[in-house]
């Protein structure tokens, strides 16, 4: 299914929370803040994780009303606002050129320029949060926001760690991306006050994120630029080990040689013959069989909400995140 079919339900919503972002960073005073930050929304984005906060506040409502409240729309403005910030600042962490298909605002502008906008993107975006007086929601995003750069800075002090291991590879992912996915649902529930469901989409927004994470890194190795919007190849060459380079070096008969061409990292060759060696391997295979565990489970963990269009999203969201390796 694609995204905008998945996204029908809660669509008046997201076209609510594109204007509220908007409107957070236009209202600022500097001139040079609107038109970056207008170039950044104009870019554009999956818009992923303001889509998991309507969703699960939806899907615990069961349809006790027609539309998300002004808080759960703040919620889902901020928690972009502060994935925008963090895209900023991986930019110029990975020396990345092209993001949705454009030049990076580290490319264009410079990456002093990142990494202020940065900082001002995550500071309206805990604005917004804290405007929502909803202390469970401030703790929850705050948390999975420190576990987020916990995570970016883990990554970083572990390139070129040939011997990591996957359980420290899940730790990363878990800390860099699928906390925050896990705290836009819980803060979707939190804001329409159904704590009963919170576990739920708590074990669903984790599993998703450790999903969507390693598919991510395959389609780094696997993917094209033009589908991508961004280079391939960018955690080959920042000696980042990743899920579908731990299952090719698990898979392959020739160990040696994978360690070699790993070390290679300027090499656009050694960088194709280890892309030809992951697809002819079974280390493919491997990593989509582990994709669809992480989705299997996050749909699993729904199973004791009531049956809506909105959980029916939550799951062709985790189908989503299959189907893009598998494609
Ligand atoms: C990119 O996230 C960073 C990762 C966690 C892999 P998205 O794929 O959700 O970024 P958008 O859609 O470009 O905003
Ligand atoms: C970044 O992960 C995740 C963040 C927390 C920002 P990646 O480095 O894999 O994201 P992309 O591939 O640049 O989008
Ligand atoms: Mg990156
Ligand atoms: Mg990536």
């Amino acid at each position: 299914m694609q995204l905008k079919e998945i996204y029908s339900p809660i669509r008046n919503e997201l076209t609510e929370i594109e204007r509220l972002i908007r409107f957070n960073i236009e209202n600022s005073p500097t001139a040079s803040i609107v038109k970056i930050g207008g170039y950044l929304l104009r870019s554009g984005g999956k818009r992923l994780r303001p889509a998991l906060v309507t969703l699960s506040a939806r899907a615990t409502l069961e349809g006790d009303v027609s539309a998300s409240s002004k808080q759960v729309l703040n919620i889902a403005s901020a928690v972009e606002l502060i994935h925008l910030a963090s895209l900023l600042h991986d930019d110029v962490i990975d020396h990345s050129k092209i993001r949705h298909n454009k030049p990076t605002v580290n490319a264009k502008w410079g990456e002093d320029v990142a990494i202020v906008l940065g900082d001002y993107l995550y500071s309206i975006g805990f604005d917004l949060i804290s405007s929502c007086r909803n202390p469970d929601v401030l703790d929850c995003i705050s948390r999975s926001t420190r576990m987020m750069c916990e995570g970016e800075l883990t990554q970083v002090c572990e390139r070129d760690n040939l011997d990591i291991l996957k359980e420290r590879y899940i730790t990363i992912v878990k800390n860099k991306t699928a906390n925050l996915f896990a705290a836009c649902c819980q803060a979707g529930v939190l804001a329409v006050g159904r704590h009963t469901a919170l576990g739920m989409l708590k074990e669903y927004g984790l599993n998703f994120g450790i999903a969507f994470q390693i598919v991510d890194d395959s389609l780094d190795l696997i993917g094209e630029i033009k589908d991508l919007g961004k280079v391939p190849g960018a955690d080959f060459k920042m000696g980042e080990l990743t899920m579908p380079i731990l299952n090719l070096l698990s898979e392959t008969e020739d160990k040696r040689l994978v360690r070699k061409l790993i070390a290679q990292k300027d090499s656009k060759r050694a960088f194709k013959d280890i892309r030809k060696m992951f697809i002819n391997s079974g280390a493919l295979t491997k990593t989509i069989d582990d994709v669809h565990l992480y989705a299997e489970k996050a749909k699993k963990s729904l199973r004791g909400l009531a049956d809506s269009s909105f959980k029916h999203s939550l799951c062709a969201l985790a189908d989503f995140a299959v189907d893009r390796i598998k494609a």
